[in-house]
């Protein structure tokens, strides 16, 4: 009876006979023996095959196996610590369940981005690629983690939505049967400060649609957003949740995908390990006095461009605030300053090494006047905002929350470049296939 085990498990039957089912990602032959390198998914194995061992049958598909055919392969396990993964397969039997091309389009070699691009959902099982898949999935689940214990409560907030969440310039719409134009959600965040006076301490997450036209290595048309709402906090507190939270996603990072941070990914770790709290924290005005001195042409009022990120971060090595941007720059729900009516009560988290803005947040504007005179002067149609106005008049409270984008957040761990490496099948200004 044959055993079917994953390669993670090899080290649990060192001297049995066991299956693994996998793909071919390497092959090297001298003479008589074949050293294949599978794949399965959970790990890497060299799988050993002897001419003499094996039927002249199992011979001859071994020879003729291209890269990521699937396999079916039977051997005994030995410890080997040169091997990769420390054990090896002495191969007794081996069967080809899907042939592979021998065309396979990516070779161990450097291919242009584009190629890979196009040949995504085959670029996908490269080690690199299954890494950053890795470490976007522990980042995920560290978030949900680090909230649920925290109390916060999940709620799934609609992606086809009717009032703009964000801003009228960066839409994707559709017909929505006979109600009018329906919008894909740039946020969940209306949505959930609603919730959060049901249920306090809430969040979103799911995928956001911004019709952006830009192409720079931080933007994509569908990006993943994990948004807490929290009752009865102000920005102060707002900020120091996300502190406590990407302080808490980093470590996790360190201490359960070391080996995928390390290994494909050759992240300098002493970079991520410097990130503790306290984080520095700088007013909007205090960063455009700083960007100025160092030559950055932005006036008072302006929000700040990818190069100002950059340039601000610049000499910190741990993610920075900046808090309480101009009033124009920034989106009609951020709550005015009282101290300083042309400011709100926002912050952004821009990560160093020139990752820029991670996570956007602020206080909610919570006074119905200010709130409805923000929407006229964005020339938001007031109409489609009634509901959320009524939050203002049936027991309006203070709350913050932010945004955390996902992808920019893997990017910035992993040490990847461009943030279209962090999701499966990003969708870009020029890519909707695979
Ligand atoms: O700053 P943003 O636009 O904030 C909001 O959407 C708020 N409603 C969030 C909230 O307060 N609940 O976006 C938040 C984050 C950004 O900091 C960035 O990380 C990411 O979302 N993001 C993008 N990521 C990839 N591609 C894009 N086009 C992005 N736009 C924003
Ligand atoms: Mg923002």
């Amino acid at each position: 009876m044959e055993s079917r085990i994953y390669i993670t498990q090899l080290g649990e039957h060192v001297g049995e006979e066991v299956t693994v089912l996998g793909w071919l990602h390497n092959k090297r032959s001298s003479g008589k023996i074949s050293f294949l390198i599978v794949r399965d998914g959970t790990g890497v194995a060299q799988a050993v095959a002897s001419q003499g061992e094996v039927s002249a049958e199992v011979w001859s598909a071994i020879e003729g196996l291209a890269y990521e055919a699937s396999l079916r392969v039977t051997g005994s396990v030995r410890d080997d610590p040169r091997s990769p993964g420390g054990y090896e397969l002495s191969v007794t039997d081996l069967e080809v369940v899907g042939p592979s091309s021998d065309d396979y389009p990516i070779q161990l070699k450097e291919h242009g981005v584009d190629f890979l691009l196009e040949k995504r959902h085959l670029w996908l099982r490269s080690p690199r690629q299954v890494a950053i898949m890795r470490v976007r999935d522990e980042v995920i689940k560290a978030i949900r983690d680090f909230l649920y214990e925290g109390g916060f409560t999940l709620v799934d907030t609609p992606i086809l939505t009717g009032a703009i969440g964000e801003s009228a310039g960066t839409l994707f719409s559709t017909e929505y049967f006979d109600l009018g134009n329906a919008y894909l959600a740039q946020t969940g965040q209306l949505y959930a400060e609603a919730a959060a006076a049901a249920l306090g301490r809430v969040y979103c997450f799911g995928p956001t649609f911004r019709a952006e036209k830009s192409k720079t290595r931080r933007h994509l048309a569908e990006f993943w957003m994990m948004e807490p709402e929290i009752a009865w906090c102000d920005s102060e507190c707002n900020m120091q949740l996300q502190e406590d939270l990407i302080a808490y996603v980093v470590d996790r990072a360190l201490d359960r995908r070391r080996a995928e941070l390390e290994g494909p990914l050759e992240r300098d770790l002493t970079r991520l390990e410097a990130v503790k709290p306290p984080f520095p924290r700088l007013s909007y005005n205090e960063a455009v006095e700083k960007l100025q001195a160092g030559g950055s042409k932005i006036e008072w009022g302006d929000d700040l461009g990818a190069e100002d990120e950059t340039l601000v971060a610049e000499g910190y090595d741990r993610p920075v605030f900046l808090y309480n941007y101009p009033k124009k720059a920034k989106a009609f729900y951020m709550k005015e300053n009282p101290d300083d009516p042309r400011t709100v009560l926002c912050n952004d988290l821009i990560a160093p090494e020139g990752y820029g803005e991670i996570i956007g947040g602020s206080q909610r504007e919570d006074d119905y006047d200010k709130l409805l005179s923000r929407i006229r002067e964005e020339g938001l149609p007031e109409e489609t905002y009634g509901w959320y106005l009524e939050l203002r008049r049936y027991g309006t409270f203070p709350h913050s929350g932010f945004g955390l984008g996902i992808e920019r957040t893997v990017a910035w761990i992993t040490g990847v470049r461009h943030i279209r490496e962090t999701i499966a099948f990003p969708r870009t200004l020029n890519r909707l296939y695979p």
